[in-house]
């Protein structure tokens, strides 16, 4: 039985959907805090909130893997990851992959700090693992593109540096191919885009989409956070996004691109490009 969190969110749907491609429906079990927004996904489902051990523990009973989709409840996340990794203990699950995020171990990004935490309970835990540290989402910058193809101009922090993002889709793929065949116990997987984009360039990809001009306006880190406080983001999120960016700028966290997420889906990472005409056509 392969037990999926989070599977009401944009990754843990898409994984669900990739995994029925590979396995019968009744191997398949979706543990959400939701139960009422998982009808469609096809799987049966068990109620399982992330602050909420005892739930946790009935979710997992039987999963030979349980694949812990980190949470979105920024600084409640350590905790309830820890509370997933005793739940998997305790109901003596075979195997357990967590969704990372590069690099997590360096320290570098302020956005890491829970998936750091998270990992030393999971090598701690005795529980066989794989980490998958998935690199940028294409979709994260669904917003900035749609924004910029109608105010012709993209504004970020992140200088000259590049981003080896990739669709959500390949990310959920990889995931459903870790969770379904052999040789993945106890690995650490870097997952990133086959190619790595500069700013400048997705400003180009945009114009290109759009039919028209946009240019890209580099800002410092601290017009960027008075950009996404005037957005509404409380100051510290809003540092931890400019964070983001200043890491891009100084490279060596999101700009790398082994290859790794092309080898696990045996077929290439879907282009920023594709992406950003894809979502533009809409
Ligand atoms: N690599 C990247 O670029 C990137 C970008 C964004 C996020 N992430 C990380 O990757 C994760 C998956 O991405 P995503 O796009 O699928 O995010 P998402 O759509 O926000 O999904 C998050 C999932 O976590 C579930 N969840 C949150 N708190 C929970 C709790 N207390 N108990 C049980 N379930 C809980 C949510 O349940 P509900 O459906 O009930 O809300 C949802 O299904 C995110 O949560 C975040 O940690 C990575």
């Amino acid at each position: 039985m392969i037990v999926i969190t989070g599977a009401t969110g944009g990754l843990g749907a898409l994984v669900v959907e990739s995994l029925l491609e590979r396995v019968p429906a009744d191997q398949v079990a979706a543990a959400v805090r939701s139960p009422e927004k998982a009808s469609g996904l096809g799987v049966r489902v068990r109620a399982a909130d992330y602050s909420d051990p005892a739930s946790l523990e009935r979710a997992f009973a039987g999963a030979d893997v349980v694949l812990l989709i980190s949470g979105n409840e920024f600084g409640k996340r350590a905790e309830q990851h820890t509370n997933a990794i005793n739940a998997a203990v305790k109901a003596g699950v075979g195997r357990l992959v967590y969704t990372s995020a590069p690099f997590a171990d360096s320290g570098r990004l302020a956005l890491a700090d829970e998936h750091k935490a998270t990992e030393e309970v999971l090598l701690a835990s005795g529980l066989t693992y794989t980490i998958l540290r998935n690199a940028w989402y294409h979709e994260n910058y669904a917003q900035a593109i749609t924004g910029a193809a109608g105010s012709g101009v993209l504004t970020a922090s992140a200088g000259d540096g590049r981003v080896a993002s990739a669709a959500r889709a390949d990310y959920a793929e990889a995931a459903a191919v870790v969770l379904t065949t052999e040789g993945h116990d106890n690995k650490i997987y870097e997952l990133s885009g086959d190619t790595a984009w500069s700013f400048a360039e997705l400003a180009e990809e945009i114009s290109r989409a759009s039919g028209r001009a946009v240019a890209y306006r580099n800002l410092t880190t601290e017009e960027h956070i008075a950009q996404l406080t005037g957005f509404g983001l409380p100051e510290p999120v809003a540092g931890v996004f400019a964070d983001v960016d200043a890491n891009i700028a100084k490279g060596g966290v999101l700009d790398h691109t082994p290859g790794v997420l092309r080898e696990l889906i045996g077929h290439p990472t879907r282009p920023i490009a594709d992406y950003v005409s894809g979502l533009l056509k809409k």
